[in-house]
């Protein structure tokens, strides 16, 4: 049975995930009102990605037979000064994530709850690639800087990522019968 204190931790982690695709939905809406669509298309992707991983919380408590609680969701800023600002917050956003992810891990190694820290070493390693995506993209920006054809060229690289992923999991389905004749 998932104790109280490490349950409480991981619902609220799973409206962090909830608000990081809330969060990243508004940095769509903000490219698309600023005609980069492909940076549009990477947000949108972003935010598939970040209900995903809402989703494993989500299961996982399922999982522990506990359920699971849906908290009010923050809104997020709707307005930035440009892509530059947009990578900078988003990338700032998901070194806080690492930060709480971490920190459930602590907690979970405190109260010694293996399946825990188990389930969450999924998280610790999709950080590392998170922040490396982010940065990677920050780091293109400040290489064009103010250049317009640079601009364009990379909103039409990032009209190129696709999501892979599931979103909606299918472990609730009824199991069939054991014994059935
Ligand atoms: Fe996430
Ligand atoms: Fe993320």
């Amino acid at each position: 049975m998932l104790k109280e204190k490490i349950l409480s931790a991981l619902n609220n982690q799973m409206n962090r995930e909830l608000y990081s695709a809330y969060l990243y939905l508004s940095m769509a809406a903000y490219f698309e009102s600023t005609g980069l669509k492909g940076f549009a298309n990477w947000m949108r992707v972003q935010f598939q990605e970040e209900l995903i991983h809402a989703m494993k919380f989500f299961d996982y408590i399922i999982n522990r037979a506990v359920k699971a609680e849906l908290l009010p969701i923050e809104k997020p800023p709707a307005e930035w000064k440009s892509a530059n600002d947009v990578f900078q917050n988003a990338y700032k956003h998901e070194q806080k994530v690492t930060a709480l992810i971490n920190d459930l891990v602590n907690l979970s190694l405190s109260e010694s709850d293996h399946s825990a820290v188990n389930f969450l070493q999924w998280f610790v390693n999709e950080q590392v690639e998170e922040e490396s995506s982010f940065s990677d993209i920050l780091n293109k920006l400040n290489l064009i800087s103010d250049s317009k054809e640079g601009s364009f060229m990379l909103d039409r690289e990032m009209s190129q990522r696709v999501f892979t992923g599931t979103i909606f999991t299918t472990q609730t389905k009824p199991q069939a019968p054991q014994n059935a004749q």
